[in-house]
């Protein structure tokens, strides 16, 4: 594509430096392939009476890494408490994900979003170019696209949801949801997960807007037209292969293979959210440990949870909360020779990730709800085709679109998630290769690189 890639996040992560999290990871493929700008927020919150020495006169930090351009800016600690802590992860995300009852739709919030991606529209404009093509990314700046457009933005615009997109009655609970979807309307191109966050978003806007489908199954509402498709995201399957093929990985591999001789082990990956079904995960182990006595003194469940967003209350009460039944099921089932469940409230570095899935029999991917989950497409990647693991994964996962070799389960139901895991424990080695087979299939086909060229050029014929 001759024309420059400019990609908007919210995060913004050196694509040469091996970034946590799927979006950062996605981006940074996808910028680092064409090269081009990275503009989003840096990271840091500043006091405006006490300002850090300015970063140059627009107040945007402006820096080279390889061949893509990372431009930045910071947010003052009113804007980041109201449009990053209160209206992006204290509404849009709880509601995104079905939990109305973690929205907190305080007022002033909002106004805050609108205000950050006003001031992220200002900085941005001056330094686009008339054949940029702009892609913004995730719920934190779903209006940016009309905050451009009302300061005369021709460019072509695209966005992408990493998170679910929740049916109408759902949506419809947020008190600006009009506001927010006709802001959807900006984009050129509208991308989603899944074929259901797709279906959502086309019976929302028939019932509110009311939309009208176009034969070309353009939507058309508000005296615009809107082009909406799913595009499920993938990961760089050789890179990550090649990364656990690397030191760190093979080292954290033998430890654990020493560790833990003799043992089945079950492997948890996720930042600690409660959207990630982190308690109900526990309590189905517990009731494995209790069903199956078998797997007492013989199954060890590792579960990584990477600090997240500590500053919003609700991740306060889902860590208390795990760190309590991880407690228990430690003291009621351990021995002094085993311990059931090693909880690690730590972010596992990238490089050494591959060494624990490696580690895995078992992969536990059963969020209550999740956008797609990488995770899941990681631990396919890590696997030993010859004696691979089995993925257990929740069918409100958005990667159960793509896996039907996968065990499905329904993390609500405690005792049907338990009897999966000790099928997946149990799986005979042919079985476990076919299932592995497919799925890695299924991930090559649709990588990370499928997803940046087919959301693009879907974008370019727009
Ligand atoms: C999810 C979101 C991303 C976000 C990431 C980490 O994957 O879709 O937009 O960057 O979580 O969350 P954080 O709040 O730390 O950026």
């Amino acid at each position: 594509m001759a024309n420059r890639l400019v990609v908007v996040s919210n995060r913004v992560a050196d694509p040469r430096k091996t970034a946590a999290g799927g979006l950062a990871v996605a981006m940074g493929d996808a910028l680092a392939s064409s090269g081009g700008m990275w503009f989003g927020w840096s990271g840091q919150v500043i006091d405006p009476n006490n300002p850090p020495p300015s970063p140059g006169p627009s107040g945007v930090h402006v820096h080279k890494a390889g061949n893509v351009t990372l431009a930045t800016v910071d947010l003052t600690a009113d804007d980041h408490q109201a449009y990053y802590l209160g209206y992006s992860n204290g509404v849009l995300w709880p509601v995104f994900h079905y939990r109305l009852d973690l929205a907190d739709f305080e007022a002033g919030y909002i106004d805050g979003y609108r205000r950050v991606n006003r001031m992220f529209a200002h900085k941005l404009l001056p330094l686009l170019r008339d054949d940029d093509v702009i892609w913004v990314q995730d719920y934190h700046l779903i209006p940016l696209a009309a905050e451009l457009r009302a300061l005369g933005c021709k460019q072509r615009i695209g966005f992408f949801l990493h998170i679910p997109l929740p049916p109408p009655q759902i949506l419809s609970a947020i008190p600006a949801h009009e506001w927010l979807m006709r802001a959807l309307f900006a984009y050129d191109l509208v991308g989603v997960q899944s074929q259901t966050d797709l279906s959502h978003l086309h019976r929302y806007l028939a019932s509110e807007a009311p939309a009208e489908e176009a034969a070309d199954g353009r939507l058309l509402a508000y005296g615009r037209s809107l082009l909406a498709a799913s595009f499920p995201i993938g990961i760089d399957v050789d890179e990550f292969v090649e990364i656990g093929k690397g030191a760190e990985a093979r080292e954290l591999y033998g430890k654990m293979r020493e560790q833990f001789a003799g043992k089945q082990l079950l492997v948890g990956v996720d930042r600690l959210d409660y959207s990630k079904g982190l308690p109900h995960r526990i309590r189905a182990f517990r009731h494995l440990l209790e069903r199956y006595p078998d797997n007492r003194g013989s199954s060890t469940l590792v579960q990584v949870a990477s600090p997240s967003r500590e500053d919003v209350e609700a991740y306060h009460e889902i860590r208390r909360e795990l760190e309590g039944l991880c407690g228990a099921i430690n003291g009621d089932y351990g021995d002094i020779d085993w311990v059931p469940i090693h909880y690690i409230h730590r972010t596992v570095a990238r490089k050494r990730l591959p060494g624990l899935f490696q580690a895995g029999r078992v992969a536990l991917v059963t969020p209550l709800r999740d956008g797609m989950n990488l995770v899941a497409k990681e631990f396919i990647a890590s696997q030993d085709a010859a004696d691979p693991g089995v993925l257990v994964l929740s069918r409100f996962a958005g990667a159960a679109e793509q896996f039907a070799d996968a065990l499905p389960v329904n993390p609500y139901d405690t005792q049907a998630t338990a009897e999966a895991i000790q099928a997946a424990l149990a799986m005979p080695l042919a079985e476990r290769q076919i299932r592995h087979q497919r799925m890695l299939e299924q991930i090559r086909q649709f990588d990370v690189h499928w997803w940046r060229k087919s959301f693009l050029e879907t974008l370019m014929e727009s």
